[in-house]
């Protein structure tokens, strides 16, 4: 499937909402999933990757539907397909290994993304896992053990390893401590405390130990990595004036608000409080300057890098993007191919071992590319948006369903693309 993009014929101006964030919509379904009671979700992404969790966990038992997941004891399966999604597995890996077995396996993209990260830790824990020989990835079978409570000193800033081994010390005799080398994304956190687990910070470590989970009604706030597109859309579309409602504002999530202020664009938040903060953003456009992206921040944008190397193709100067080299494990090689679309675009990128440095052109005129999203979601939204300026056909866009059914619709409602 081919999007079309035309460059935007208007500034792009009004108000939207986003669908329900991805990352808290895992949680919701697969923490329901091991809770007494009924969870009740409102706003929940009806994304393929979440669509993935709740398919999953009614195959392990429980009632489940986009607004209901009622938890059960979990029963051994055969093979749960996790699609394209990485949360989904390695959530899951952590989640049944002292639960129940299973058999995880996942498309192509899914089947080459790493997963030893997951498996060292809860193995350490007592864990039983088989993988193909020589390999840590997909399909990996996850055997029931009664595990024990360990201190893992992670060595990749990863939410999803943390959440893995966080659940699977929910279900552990004794302390599970998991020390992140950089903090990322707290959703796991906030979410199993709201549910009563035994969990607690300390230090740099966050300590669980053997626990129920109580039910609760969830509002799953709209998605900041999918708002982020918009965000750009307005950043670069000259006189666009957008006001994007309900977005989760979880300060974990924000580095894009924090680099897109600093790159010149004028953003006014209102912000709403809750278990999960969200509210509202305003952004309207100016020049944009190139800056530099790194340490701490890049867990706090790591999505969002695709479409602020767009952002960077039509700001003055250079913008370099290090400390990343997760990118290169994500649905696809997010290096090679941001760096890829861009330079079709006729922006001068290079890629970096941990990153990627983007040459802007403020005065870029249009090409009207042919773009590859490799199967990449991200990919082909952040190309869509560059098409906004210089015209793009993205080229296999199915994939924009995993994270972002809408999108498409809303593109057209905002830039009659
Ligand atoms: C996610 C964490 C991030 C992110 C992914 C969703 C999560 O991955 O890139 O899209 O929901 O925990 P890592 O934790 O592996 O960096």
């Amino acid at each position: 499937m081919t999007l079309t993009v035309r460059p935007a014929p208007h500034p792009l101006r009004g108000r939207l909402r986003v669908p329900g964030d991805k990352s808290i919509s895992h949680r919701a379904v697969l923490f329901g999933a091991l809770a007494r009671g009924t969870t009740r979700i409102t706003g929940l992404l009806e994304g393929e990757d979440v669509l993935a969790t709740l398919a999953a966990v009614r195959a392990l038992g429980c009632d489940a539907s986009p607004t209901h997941v009622t938890g059960a004891p979990w029963r051994d399966v055969g093979v749960l397909d996790c699609g394209n999604s990485g949360t989904t597995a390695r959530l899951l890996l952590g989640a049944l290994a002292p639960r129940a077995g299973a058999t995880l396996d996942g498309d192509a993209s899914l089947r080459r993304r790493p997963m030893r990260r997951v498996l060292d830790p809860l193995t350490g824990m007592g864990a039983a896992f088989a993988a193909a020989p020589g390999g840590a990835t997909l399909p990996i079978r996850v055997e029931k053990r009664r595990l024990s409570g360990v201190t893992v000193n992670a060595t990749v800033a990863s939410a999803q390893v943390k959440s893995a081994v966080l659940l699977a010390g929910l279900g552990a005799e004794g302390e599970t401590t998991y020390v992140e080398p950089v903090a990322t994304r707290d959703h796991t956190e906030r979410l199993l405390a709201a549910m009563g687990a035994p969990l607690r910070r300390e230090g740099q470590g966050i300590v669980i130990s053997e626990g129920p989970l109580e039910a609760l009604a969830i509002t799953v706030p709209g998605d900041i990595s999918s708002a982020a597109f918009w965000m750009v859309a307005a950043a670069i579309v000259p006189g666009s004036d957008l006001v994007i409602e309900g977005v989760g504002l979880n300060p974990t999530r924000t580095g894009i608000l924090d680099v897109l202020t600093r790159m010149g664009v004028v953003i006014d938040i209102e912000p709403e409080a809750g278990p999960e903060p969200f509210g509202t953003v305003r952004v309207r456009g100016g020049g944009l300057r190139g800056t530099r992206i790194d340490g701490a921040l890049i867990p706090r944008l790591i999505d969002e890098i695709p479409v602020l190397a767009v952002a960077a193709a039509f700001a003055e100067g250079e913008t370099t993007f290090a400390d990343a080299a997760e990118l290169r494990v994500k649905e696809s090689d997010r290096v090679a191919t941001t760096v890829a679309g861009l330079r079709a675009l006729g922006i001068d990128a290079d890629g970096r071992p941990d990153g990627l440095v983007v040459r802007g052109t403020p005065n870029a005129t249009p090409t009207g590319a042919s773009i590859e999203s490799a199967g990449d979601h991200r990919i082909a939204m952040a190309f869509a948006i560059a098409g906004l300026r210089l015209g793009a056909d993205v080229r296999d866009t199915a994939c924009i369903a995993t994270s972002y059914p809408s999108f498409s619709s809303t593109l057209a409602r905002f830039a009659g693309a």
